[in-house]
C-alpha cells in the first residue's frame, strides 16, 4: 500500500490507500549525474517503475532517446519546445517529469492538454535560503579567499574586511517559500527586512514596499522571484543605478533575472559590495560540468570570475539530502498519480 495526498474539494486534501500493485511505467532520465541515481533508483524500485538514467540533457538533438518511454524525466536546464512537446505526444509519451520547482524551461501552454507537465513545487525551501545566505555570508567576509590563503600560510587580512549584517537592510524580492525562508534568516541576523511582491504574504514581520524602495534602501538584496518576462532583466542598468552604492546583491532564482552585461559593467565600476551568483543566464552547457580543461568561450562569465567580491557557483542552491530525498519522492508519486489516473496536484498548467 501507498499514500497519496489528493484534493478532496475546496483546498482540502486528504491522504487515501492506494494499493500498490504491479505496473510497468517506464520514464527516461535525461541529464542524470551519480546523485540522482542515489535517490531515485531506489525509490524507484518501491514503485515498480522502470528507470533508464540518460546523461545526456534533453533537446531536440537526443529527445529520440526517449520513444517508447511513458514519462520523460528532465532537469533545470533541458528546454522543451513547442516542436519537442508534439513530438513527445506523438510517441506516446504521456508525462514530463520535471525534478525542479521553477518551470520556465518548458513551453507549458504547448504542452495542455497534450502531454502533463508535473513539477516539484516544494523540496526544500530552507536548503536555497541558507544556501543564498552562504553566499551572502561568503562574499561578504572572504571566507572563500581566507580559505585559499590559509592553505599557503598566507595569514595575512589585508583586503578581508567586511561589513556587519545586524541592523543593515535586506530586501527580498519574491516572498514565496524560498523567499520567507530567506526573511526569516535575515530577522535571525538581526535585520530589517524589506520585501516586494506582487502578491504579498502578510504576517511575517516584514515590511512590503515598492520594488523602487526596496533597491533605494536595502544593504543586501536577494532575489526568490520566478522567470518570467515580467521579471526578465529586472536587474538591469536602470535599476542597478537605483541602488544603494557597496549593495550585496544574491541571485539564487534563475540567471535572466539579471542583465549580466549591466551587471559587469557595474561591478568595473565598483558598484557592488559583492554579489553572489548561483544562477546564470547561460548557464545551460556550463553548469553541472566539468569544464575544467575547456577554453571556456563565454566572456562574460570568464568576466564575472574575474571579480573578487563576486562568487559564482553552479545552481546548486537545491543541493541537500533531504532536498533531494524530497525531489525523488515527489517525482514519483507524481509519476504514480499520472500512472494511476489519481489527481496531479503538481500539474503546472
Ligand atoms: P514560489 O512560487 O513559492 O514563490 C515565488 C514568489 O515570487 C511568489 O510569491 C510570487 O508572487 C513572486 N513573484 C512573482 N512575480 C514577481 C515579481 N515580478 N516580482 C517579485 N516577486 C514576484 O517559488 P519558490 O519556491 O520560492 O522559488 C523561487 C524561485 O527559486 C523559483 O522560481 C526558482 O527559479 C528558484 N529556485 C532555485 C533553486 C536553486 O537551486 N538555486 C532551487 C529551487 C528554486
Amino acid at each position: 500500500m501507498v499514500q497519496i495526498a489528493v484534493k478532496t474539494g475546496g483546498q482540502c486534501s486528504a491522504r487515501i490507500q492506494v494499493e500498490r500493485k504491479a505496473f510497468s511505467m517506464q520514464i527516461a532520465f535525461f541529464s542524470t549525474k551519480p546523485y540522482d541515481r542515489i535517490w531515485f533508483e531506489p525509490m524507484a524500485a518501491d514503485y515498480g517503475f522502470g528507470l533508464r538514467f540518460i546523461e545526456l540533457p534533453f533537446n531536440r538533438d537526443t529527445m529520440f532517446l526517449a520513444k517508447g518511454y511513458d514519462a520523460v524525466c528532465i532537469f533545470v536546464n533541458d528546454h522543451v519546445d513547442r516542436q519537442m512537446i508534439g513530438w513527445l505526444s506523438e510517441n506516446g509519451v504521456r508525462g514530463l517529469l520535471l525534478r525542479s520547482a521553477g518551470f520556465n524551461h518548458v513551453d507549458v501552454r504547448a504542452a495542455k492538454g497534450r502531454i502533463a507537465v508535473l513539477r516539484v513545487p516544494s523540496y526544500s525551501p530552507e536548503a536555497v535560503a541558507e544556501y543564498a545566505m552562504a553566499m551572502l555570508l561568503t562574499v561578504n567576509r572572504y571566507t572563500h579567499k581566507a580559505y585559499g590563503r590559509t592553505r599557503e600560510f598566507n595569514m595575512s587580512i589585508n583586503g578581508l574586511m567586511g561589513t556587519d549584517l545586524y541592523h543593515k537592510v535586506a530586501g527580498v524580492v519574491g516572498t514565496g517559500k524560498i523567499g520567507q525562508a530567506m526573511i526569516r534568516i535575515f530577522q535571525g541576523f538581526g535585520m530589517q527586512v524589506l520585501a516586494f511582491d506582487p502578491y504579498p504574504n502578510e504576517g511575517q514581520g516584514v515590511r512590503y514596499v515598492s520594488r523602487e524602495e526596496l533597491f533605494a534602501r536595502a544593504d543586501f538584496i536577494s532575489l526568490h522571484c520566478p522567470l518570467t518576462p515580467q521579471t526578465r532583466y529586472l536587474i538591469n542598468r536602470k535599476t542597478i543605478r537605483e541602488m544603494k552604492d557597496g549593495v550585496y546583491l544574491v541571485n539564487t532564482s534563475r540567471g535572466a533575472l539579471i542583465d549580466t552585461q549591466a551587471l559587469i559593467e557595474a561591478l568595473a565600476a565598483k558598484k557592488f559590495g559583492g554579489v553572489g551568483l548561483d544562477v546564470y543566464e547561460e548557464e545551460e552547457g556550463l553548469f553541472y560540468e566539468d569544464c575544467s580543461s575547456r577554453i571556456i568561450q563565454d566572456e562574460n562569465l570568464a568576466r564575472l570570475v574575474t571579480f573578487p567580491n563576486v562568487l559564482v557557483t553552479s545552481h546548486m542552491g537545491f543541493f541537500t539530502v533531504e532536498a533531494m530525498q524530497a525531489i525523488a519522492h515527489e517525482t514519483l508519486e507524481n509519476a504514480y498519480a499520472l500512472e494511476h489516473g489519481l489527481p496531479l496536484k503538481n500539474l503546472v498548467e
